[in-house]
């Protein structure tokens, strides 16, 4: 691979990348999160086009702001083939960042067997960035001076103690919280694994702007 096609920014700049937030941002990879397809408003948010971006591995717009562990739940979810909800800081071309909040959906072959996943991303409000930054900051943090582990063990009792819910709970519920005015979409609610999982579907697939 020539690595000069998948350019990665060499210096970070605290700006926010300008993108038609009104758009969802998708991208389709394989079961290792290689890119096999990405649309338009993927381009336009990463400031990458799709020559440089397919067959590369979904880490290259991963952002230095985000901990270690928001990923590994992420990966610990889809290898259950659970659908998940994340907020996510994402690394333009341009060393540029854009926040967005990311529904995950399990690409199944004729026999049932997952052979990828579907991220879909829309920009998410100023008011949801506020409240999730220092938790980040925080994770990141104990990541860098105490390690992953001590890391992950604040994030499972920060969980516990201050938001009573999973971290999927926790975003489809402040993103509900914050953004939904549709009251009667957001009680939307749907059977997964035997256990009721509350949904952004009205969010993804509906017609919010
Ligand atoms: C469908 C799909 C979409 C993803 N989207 C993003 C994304 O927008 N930003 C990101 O940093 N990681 C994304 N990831 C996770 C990356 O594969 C990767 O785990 C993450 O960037 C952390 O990098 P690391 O696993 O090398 O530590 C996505 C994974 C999948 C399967």
């Amino acid at each position: 691979m020539n690595t000069n096609l998948s350019p990665r920014p060499t210096k970070i700049l605290d700006e926010e990348v300008k993108w038609d937030k009104t758009k969802t941002i998708i991208s389709k990879t394989d079961l290792h999160g290689t890119i096999l397809y990405m649309n338009d408003a993927f381009e336009e948010a990463s400031e990458y086009n799709k020559v440089e971006l397919i067959g590369e591995p979904h880490n290259i717009i991963r952002h230095p702001d985000m901990p270690k562990v928001v990923f590994k739940v992420l990966w610990e979810a889809l290898k259950k083939e659970e659908n998940f909800h994340a907020i996510v800081k994402n690394l333009s071309r341009t060393g540029r960042y854009y926040w967005v909040i990311t529904d995950f959906e399990i690409e199944r072959n004729e026999k049932g067997e997952a052979t990828g996943y579907t991220g879909r991303r829309k920009a998410i409000p100023e008011s949801i960035v506020k409240q999730i930054e220092p938790l980040y900051k925080t994770l990141l943090d104990i990541e860098q001076v105490k390690g992953e582990k001590a890391s992950e063990l604040y994030f499972d009792a920060f969980l516990k103690e201050e938001v009573n819910k999973s971290y999927d709970e926790f975003v489809v519920d402040l993103f509900n919280s914050e953004v939904n005015t549709n009251t009667q979409n957001s009680e939307e609610e749907k059977e997964s694994g035997g256990k009721l999982k509350k949904s952004l579907n009205w969010f993804f697939f509906g017609d919010f702007v």
